[in-house]
């Protein structure tokens, strides 16, 4: 079943994550472009993805890969008009794919009018829309406070007046490039309120709020504890700003979805995000960054479905994003977790490995109770780039990081499309620059051309689990029940007939009886699921649960 028709199909939505930057080039200036993806849409119908959402495409000194917006209401020329982001959005409603923005409300770019404005005179009323204060110590030189960035250094910088004379310093928590707005300001408010109006009076059918748990901050400004509440991430105050959001999305028909980027490792704080007068849904990142063990998996599932239960809303299951690691290089390594802190170079994955639990995994995250997402390549099973020449390296956390965390360039390489070579058709034949990062010659095997067809692929399996998926409403929002099986198996039913059965241990398990295969990650050897594979069956009914014994 498709959602195209659902008002509330973002509690079971699959959701295609487009990188604009990387996905198809077609002015070959070696970087993405609407027209790219305009070309590429019939692709990403023809998988069956439910909704695609579109990392920023606004204007941007791109010091943060878009992430750094300068005019929340146009399209970044690299990427191409306003007037295509329109005929995009109707292209992608005539397939029936929903439309999903991201506005970065926490932040602008330091280009941004407003920013200038404040930039250009101590008096400007645009200072009151962004976090200026004066410096500690007799002369001001010293940062208001401590607080640490999640891109790595600090988050303050101080400016200087017209006169010459060292000024006030401005808040950033990320890069310097990316001031942050003053909530507590009614204009920023009204402005972000019109904005999302902008959007959804075009027609988009969702807005992935960036860092959506970030916005309020303690105006005493005090230090961060090392311990306890943040004095700038997940402060109560948030929450009212996306109740007044979401009375506004509501005022729209056909079901406008918010969906909130929010790390946070309390699950009942995160879960305040859901009530039913806030957001729709967040992002799972505990399931991202989850180890590739049953138990793990297990407690990572069950907490996500108890968290979300209370306040009614649908989980979220993402493996992969233009932030992380690629699951296919984290699945490989012997630590398989994510997390930002231990993000190094060097170490070692056994890309075989790695691409078989991906293959198990995708089964796994598309049988989960709630809406899943596919960030672009997943479904090729491209791995991180690990070994991009330094000096093309863009992306900041790199930098900021003094080059010891390798950043995140390497899960944002230009997509492999056709062909033998690079750029592999994501720029056209006579482009007249190379993809702005450079593909690896190995994914000549992990083109969309290579793949179709070919029935051992990544592709063709996210195609088959998608079709099955959409066949299958009880895959989406609903109920699971664990089966009884060994502690290293994870196995469960979605429907009185349907069951999924992964199996993380090291040696094969048997099928439990059933009347049909439907797919499986890899090969069976005959009746057994071998290590890091997993299968989706239709039983007779409910009762054969357990597998026979081996
Ligand atoms: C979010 C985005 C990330 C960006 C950051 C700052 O975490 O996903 O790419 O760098 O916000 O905007």
């Amino acid at each position: 079943m498709s959602t195209a028709d659902d008002p509330r199909w973002w509690r079971s939505a699959l959701i295609y994550q487009i990188y604009p930057r990387s996905f198809a080039d077609a002015n070959g200036d070696g970087i993405g472009d609407l027209a790219g993806i305009r070309q590429r849409l019939a692709y990403l119908a023809d998988l069956g993805v439910d909704a695609v959402w579109f990392s920023p495409w606004y204007p941007s000194p791109m010091a943060d890969a878009g992430y750094d917006v300068s005019d929340y209401r146009d399209i970044d020329p690299v990427f191409g008009t306003l007037a295509e982001a329109e005929e995009l959005i109707a292209d992608a409603h005539r397939l029936d794919l929903r439309v999903i923005i991201d506005v970065v409300p926490n932040h602008c770019s330091d280009a941004h009018p407003w920013f200038q404005a404040a930039l250009a005179s101590p008096d400007a009323p645009e200072r009151e829309l962004f976090w200026f204060h004066p410096g500690r110590g007799p002369d001001g030189s010293q940062k208001p406070t401590d607080w640490v960035s999640p891109f790595g250094g600090d988050t303050w910088t101080r400016t200087t007046n017209p006169d010459g004379t060292p000024g006030d310093w401005y808040l950033h928590l990320f890069a310097p490039q990316q001031p942050d707005f003053n909530w507590d300001h009614p204009r920023v408010r009204a402005e972000f309120e019109d904005i999302l109006r902008f959007w959804l009076d075009r027609g988009v059918d969702g807005i992935r709020i960036d860092s959506a748990a970030m916005l309020a901050k303690d105006p005493a400004l005090p230090e961060a504890p090392p311990e306890g509440p943040s004095p700038f991430i997940d402060l109560d105050a948030v929450h009212e700003i996306y109740r007044s959001w979401r009375r506004l999305a509501d005022q729209y028909p056909g079901g406008r979805a918010l969906i909130g980027e929010v790390w946070l490792p309390d699950h009942q704080r995160f879960a305040d995000y859901l009530r039913p007068d806030e957001l729709h849904a967040a992002f799972n990142f505990d399931f991202l960054g989850c180890a590739w063990d049953a138990a793990a998996l297990r407690a990572c599932i069950d907490t996500t479905l108890a968290a979300h239960a209370p306040v009614d809303a649908p989980a979220t299951w993402v493996l992969s994003n233009h932030d992380v690691t690629r699951h296919v290089t984290r699945y490989g390594r012997e630590d398989t977790t994510f997390s930002f802190a231990a993000k190094r170079e060097g170490v070692p994955s056994d890309l075989e490995l790695g691409t078989r639990r991906a293959r198990a995994a995708a089964l796994l995250s598309l049988s989960l109770p709630g809406a899943a997402y596919v960030y672009q390549g997943e479904e090729l099973g491209l791995w991180e780039v690990e070994d991009i020449p330094r000096e093309l390296l863009q992306d900041p956390m790199h930098f900021r990081s003094g080059g010891v965390d390798p950043g995140r360039d390497g899960c944002r390489v230009p997509l492999p499309w056709s062909g033998e070579t690079p750029p592999f058709g994501f720029s056209p034949d006579d482009a007249s620059a190379a993809p702005w990062l450079p593909q690896p010659a190995d994914w000549k095997d992990r083109t969309a051309q290579a793949q179709a067809g070919d029935d051992r692929s990544m592709l063709e399996l996210y195609r088959a689990a998608i079709a099955i998926r959409r066949a299958e409403p009880a895959l989406g929002d609903g109920a699971m029940s664990w089966l009884p099986v060994p502690d290293d198996v994870l196995a469960y039913r979605r429907s009185p007939r349907f069951v999924c059965l992964v199996n993380l241990s090291g040696t094969p398990v048997p099928l439990p009886p059933h009347t049909e295969r439907l797919l499986s990650s890899g090969p069976l050897e005959d009746d057994l699921l071998p290590p890091d594979t997993a299968v989706w069956l239709l039983t007779a009914d409910e009762t054969p649960t357990a597998p026979d014994p081996a």
